[in-house]
């Protein structure tokens, strides 16, 4: 729209205006005359060594104190096990969601109802999970576009999906996947949000059975998992889930349909060699045995004939899953492969569900496959032949539409609303802008460095906003304050709404290794600011044990005792609680502040009781009162003037 030669001199005034400057022309009217103004400007620039283009990207970043952002980004928080929501254009990290492990300053995992979320994700016995492998958080939508209501997000590692509320950005619900021992594919929503897709990265024995190593091509299996969502309820039901098996290919990145393609999902695949390693054996290591074709599998699902089979009955129960059998998926072609370049990794459907966009790691181009031809093709059953598990194959050539000639390593692809597509290329360390009409790159944007992941603003909806993309990088050399051999993950704002794409800001992660992210308008979202009186937050329903201000009260039965407190500036009631060795003790905690922003936090000394009672929440906390002692509580939270007085003991009275 706008050249940035343009751009500069109407930022440069705009700045100076801001200074005291007589407006220019278009600006507001009422400013003061002064002068020398351009002069400092120009001194401070000289003296931060900053160039216009700097200031330019300083205009189009600088949120003076009150003014909000336009987007927030919810970002993978990696190991942290967390989520990271991160305003655009500021690059603010507003919040940390915890999600698979406990986060403290939001008390969760640390006595409270909170615990019973976490405790569903965790599946060995003794084995207690106490990180993830954040992946890729995904938005619910409605009719393919973001509707600000949840996030899912799937933990690598341990298989394992998570429902967050976007009304009180807190967690909900973890599903531990019984099938599959790790995901990558997901957490992807249909376009309605009917399902929340997981796909195994990992083949293993389907039910987390044991088979011998020999045995991978006859026991090995993929996975698509498709977990029903239930709206209303904002929970996934296991009990109406699904899945469909997969051969044993590596099952990398997917994506859903939409609009024409809605009812479809595109998986791709990495290792078609089905190399298992070996090393000690005399074999190649998994990484050159699983590079060894030209080609890999676009795995092409008909995901609502799926649905259909499966309530037909066509499945077979695994763990309480009913899974449509490979056999069945391949003759029913449920489950078509196409040709795909060497080891590809993202598969993004365009805005309009036309096409299907591969980047290869391997390979130069990204391929843009027809969803018009694959489906014509299935549907006259034009094939080249089956692969070793009878899945019909689907002809390359035909199924295309042409590739772009990208640079050394694409990854994955996000789109704006002008017909470009931007795609990562990792071993290039760049942003390559393309045109979907022409396949033609028209421009590339250096990164620092070493780029995975890429965003846009609702890059990946129906209706993409363009003007931002965010490099999501995995090194970030020379950018910022060394600080020990573990350097900041490098999230770099790009400006698409320019002729060329200009560079804005690092933002650093301090929190790694995040992997996808998505950007949504902030207008979207409709997040409350005090919970009901009384809410437990994880039933999102007044609790049981919700206490009300003159209720407050102890009660003993044998040695259990009930503590039924409540909390507001600026103490607890009851602040003493005297009870003996050995008793069992359950609090409940009601926050009755009313106003906003007025959180209080409650903690007990040695008892890793660790509580956020934000305005309205209700908390219990059960816990043996088994080592005699006087341990302070207090609230944790700087509430008030006499927020240090809001304290109380747990008395502790020893056996005779
Ligand atoms: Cu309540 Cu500090």
């Amino acid at each position: 729209m706008h050249s940035s030669r343009l751009i500069i001199p109407v930022a440069l005034a705009a700045l100076t205006f801001a200074c005291g400057k007589p407006p220019v022309e278009g600006g507001a009217s009422a400013a003061p005359a002064s002068s020398g103004t351009s002069a400092q400007v120009k001194q401070l620039m000289t003296a931060r060594g900053l160039s216009e283009a700097d200031v330019q990207a300083a205009l189009k970043t600088y949120l003076p104190s009150g003014k909000l952002d336009e987007y927030l980004i919810f970002a993978s928080g990696g190991q942290s096990g967390q989520v990271l929501v991160i305003g655009v254009p500021s690059m603010r990290l507003l919040k940390l969601i915890g999600v698979f492990t406990p986060e403290p300053w939001q008390g969760y995992g640390y006595g409270g109802l909170s615990d019973a979320v976490l405790a569903g994700g965790q599946q060995i016995g003794n084995k207690k999970l106490t990180w993830a492998d954040v992946h890729h958080p995904n938005l619910s939508e409605t009719k393919g576009d973001y509707d600000g209501q949840f996030l899912f997000v799937n933990d690598k590692a341990n298989a394992r999906v998570a429902v967050i509320d976007l009304a009180d950005f807190s967690t909900k619900q973890i599903v531990a996947n019984p099938l599959v021992g790790s995901d990558h594919g997901g957490a992807f929503v249909t376009p309605n949000t009917e399902y929340v897709i997981e796909t195994s990265q990992y083949p293993a024995p389907l039910g987390r059975e044991y088979a011998p190593i020999a045995e991978y091509k006859e026991k090995y299996r993929g996975l698509a998992m498709f977990w029903k969502f239930d709206r209303t309820k904002g929970r996934i039901d296991p009990s109406q889930s699904w899945a469909v098996e997969l051969p044993p290919y590596t099952q990398d990145l997917a994506d859903s349909g939409k609009l024409v393609s809605d009812g479809w999902v595109f998986i791709n695949s990495f290792n078609s060699e089905m190399a298992t390693g070996g090393i000690l054996e005399g074999n190649p290591p998994i990484e050159s045995g699983a590079s060894q074709n030209d080609m890999d599998y676009l795995h092409v699902i008909n995901w609502k004939k799926a649905e259909q089979l499966i309530n037909a009955g066509k499945a077979r129960t695994i763990k309480g899953i009913r899974v449509l059998p490979l056999e069945v998926a391949a003759a029913e072609n449920v489950l078509t492969l196409i040709g795909e370049p060497k080891s590809p990794h993202g598969a993004d459907v365009t805005p309009d569900g036309t096409e299907i966009v591969v980047g290869g790691k391997l390979d130069t181009h990204t391929t843009v496959y027809s969803f018009a031809k694959i489906k014509a093709q299935i549907e006259a059953g034009k094939f080249e032949g089956k692969d070793g598990f009878g899945i019909n194959i689907l002809p390359f050539k035909d199924s295309i539409r042409g590739q772009a000639e990208i640079g050394l390593g694409p990854l994955h692809t996000v789109f704006d609303d002008k017909g470009f597509a931007y795609t990562s290329v990792f071993i290039e360390s760049v942003v390559a802008k393309w045109s979907l009409k022409d396949l033609k790159v028209v421009d590339k944007i250096p990164v620092q460095y070493n780029i995975g992941h890429i965003l846009a603003a609702e890059g990946d909806t129906v209706s993409p906003d363009g003007k931002y993309v965010v490099a999501m990088n995995k090194m970030s050399q020379d950018r910022f304050q060394h600080v020990g051999p573990l350097y900041p993950q490098n999230f770099q704002l790009i400006d698409v709404d320019t002729e060329k794409m200009t560079m804005l800001i690092d933002g650093a992660i301090g929190i790694g290794e995040p992997h996808y992210s998505q950007m949504i308008k902030a207008d979207k979202l409709k997040p409350i600011s005090v919970y009901k009186m009384g809410t437990n937050p994880y039933t999102d329903e007044i609790d049981k044990f919700a206490v009300t201000p003159g209720k407050e009260r102890i009660e003993r039965k044998g040695n259990v005792v009930d503590v039924y407190m409540t909390a507001v500036r600026s103490h607890f009631t009851p602040d003493r609680i005297e009870v003996n060795e050995g008793d069992t003790i359950n609090l409940h905690i009601t926050s009755v502040e009313q106003a906003e922003d007025q959180t209080h936090g409650f903690t007990i000394d040695m008892h890793n009781v660790n509580l956020s009672l934000e305005p309205g929440k209700h908390e219990n906390v059960t816990f043996v009162a088994d080592k005699a002692g006087v341990f302070p509580m207090y609230c944790t939270e700087f509430c008030s003037a006499l927020h240090l007085e809001m304290t109380g003991y747990l008395l502790v009275k020893p056996k005779k």
